[in-house]
This record gives structure tokens, C-alpha cells and sequence, in this order.
């Protein structure tokens, strides 16, 4: 039996089949995507959740069905995950059931867990560590409006989380400048940050948002406190990294912001900068469901 074809993280793949992927959502979004109508007819996606999801989960469902297949959700509460089962022996059971899976979930050893004991492919929907799904979105999303990302300078500013990881593999794909300017507390993990370098990526780490910012081709934030953090004092940490009109004035002109929401007005972002020309917010959100259709018949066909 062939390996499944999972989507687990960025630093697992060549740049060519991630660029496959993007024109395929490119494709699937403008609706000539060399695929029939309903391409994944009879075909079921389980989705774990572990944690909320708006976008995730309903970008998922609506192009599972758009694309003549079917979704199941579970969350861990109303399964036996939820009283102790084994990822492994959950993985077993679902791909005898189900042609793919993708889970949101806490810990990136469960995800692998899981890729290791299915049969079918498994997605990655978001872990504490990465959000890879999201990701391929925010790229074709800055392509669509700005062009090929090679050569540009892209600013994170705030916690370097999960989706900054993502976005530090990227910058190993795409041939861009990623700049980060984080508290030191909250600089990105040090294995996304290491591959990406490994990989030739230029990567530049700042406590200073003003000076990464400066010259920017894209600045990009994330909430302050993710689903995996308890803690509130990094408010105070962060209060510094707002991207709001000043900030984003120090980037290009043509500057775009980026977010992978949901946002937090007045606390990552100001209304000024997210509901502002320079926001591209709600294609990102789109995107992910075009995305995400190349992602799932890459991964089923
Ligand atoms: N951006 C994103 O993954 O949103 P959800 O948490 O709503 O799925
Ligand atoms: N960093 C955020 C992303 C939400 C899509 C979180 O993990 O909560």
C-alpha cells in the first residue's frame, strides 16, 4: 500500500508541490480547476476539534460538500478521545470509516501521532506549533493582490505563535525576507526558525516594530492570546507591537496588513488598520476555503 499523502507542515514538503497546491486553489476559486464537478463524490472528511473554530471548521465542510463529498465533526468532547482513547487506536478505527482526516489539536506529537497510525491523509488544522492551512491561504491571498512574495520584505509583529511558524517555513518556499518583532518572551520557536534557516531563508528577529516595520511589503499580526494560552500578562508585553496607523505608515505605500483572525480591535490591531484600504482580512478568510479544495484532491486523487 502507498503512504497516504498527508498536509502536515510546511517544512515537510518540496516548494513545487506547494506551489501546485496555491494555483490549484487559484484555479479551484476562478472555477477551472482540471477536476469534474464533484471530484471528491462519495469521499468523507472526519474533522477532529480539539479547540473552536469558525473559518477552519466551515471552510473545510462548505468545500467538502462543494466538491461532492461529505464531512463528519467531532469534537473531543463527544468522542472516546474525550475519556482516554489512544490517538493511535483513533486513527486505526476512523481510517477504516473515512478517507481523510484532518484534526485541530494542541500538541503537534498528537498530530504526528495520528499521521503515523492512519491509513488515510491526515491535515493539519491548526496545532499550538504551526498553521500551515492558513498559511498557504495568506500566500496566495498576498499573490493575488501584490504579485510573487520573492524579494519582499514581510513583517510579523506581536507573539511569535503558530502561525508565525508557518509563516517562518514559508519564507523558505517563497524567497522572502520575514522579519519579526516580538517581545523577547515571545520570540518564535527555535525548530521553525532553524529549518527555515537551514533552508537558506532570511530571517530577522527584533524587539523593535518600528524598524521592521519600516520599508515592509506586508505586515502581518495575530491575537495576543491564542486558544493555548491562559495567561493575560502578555497584554502588557505586547502593548508595544499594535499595528495601527503609525505603525503601518512606517511600510511601504502599497503596503498590505494581513491576519488570520479573529481579531482583536484595539488590542493586535486598530479598527483603523483592519477595517482600513490596506487590509486584505476577508480574502485571506476566503481564501482558505479555495485553498484548501487543492489541498484536499492533492491529498484524495
Ligand atoms: N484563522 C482560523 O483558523 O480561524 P478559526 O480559528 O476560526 O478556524
Ligand atoms: N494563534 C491563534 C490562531 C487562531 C486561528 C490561536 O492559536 O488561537
Amino acid at each position: 500500500m502507498t503512504a497516504p499523502r498527508h498536509f502536515l507542515d510546511l517544512d515537510r514538503f518540496d516548494t513545487p508541490v506547494l506551489r501546485t497546491l496555491i494555483e490549484l486553489g487559484k484555479a479551484f476559486k476562478r472555477g477551472d480547476a482540471e477536476y469534474g464537478a464533484r471530484p471528491l463524490e462519495n469521499r468523507v472528511l472526519a474533522m477532529i476539534f480539539e479547540k473552536p473554530s469558525t473559518r477552519t471548521r466551515v471552510s473545510f465542510e462548505a468545500g467538502m460538500h462543494q466538491l461532492g463529498g461529505q464531512v463528519i465533526v467531532l469534537t473531543h468532547h463527544d468522542t472516546q478521545l474525550g475519556r482516554g482513547e489512544t490517538i493511535a487506536d483513533t486513527a486505526r478505527v476512523l481510517s477504516r470509516y473515512v478517507d481523510a482526516i484532518m484534526i485541530r489539536t494542541n500538541e503537534p506529537a498528537k498530530l504526528h501521532e495520528l499521521a503515523a497510525h492512519a491509513t488515510v491523509p491526515v491535515i493539519n488544522g491548526l496545532t499550538d506549533s504551526s498553521h500551515p492551512c492558513q498559511v498557504m491561504a495568506d500566500v496566495m491571498t498576498y499573490e493575488e493582490h501584490r504579485g510573487s512574495l520573492a524579494g519582499k520584505v514581510v513583517t510579523w509583529c506581536g507573539d511569535g505563535n503558530n502561525v508565525a511558524a508557518s509563516w517562518i517555513q514559508a519564507a523558505a518556499h517563497f524567497d522572502f525576507t520575514m522579519r519579526l518583532a516580538c517581545p523577547p518572551q515571545l520570540m518564535p520557536s527555535e525548530p521553525s526558525l532553524a529549518w527555515a534557516r537551514s533552508k537558506g531563508a532570511h530571517i530577522e528577529l527584533t524587539t523593535d516594530p518600528d524598524a521592521a516595520v519600516s520599508g515592509s511589503d506586508c505586515v502581518l499580526t495575530d491575537t495576543w492570546v491564542s486558544m493555548h494560552h491562559q495567561n493575560k500578562d502578555r497584554l502588557k508585553l505586547l502593548a508595544p507591537y499594535q499595528v495601527n496607523g503609525r505603525l503601518m505608515g512606517l511600510a511601504k505605500p502599497d503596503a498590505v496588513f494581513m491576519h488570520c483572525l479573529p481579531a482583536h480591535r484595539g488590542e493586535e490591531v486598530t479598527e483603523q488598520v483592519i477595517d482600513g484600504p490596506q487590509s486584505l482580512v476577508w480574502d485571506e478568510a476566503e481564501n482558505r476555503l479555495h485553498v484548501q479544495k487543492g489541498i484536499l484532491t492533492w491529498c484524495l486523487l
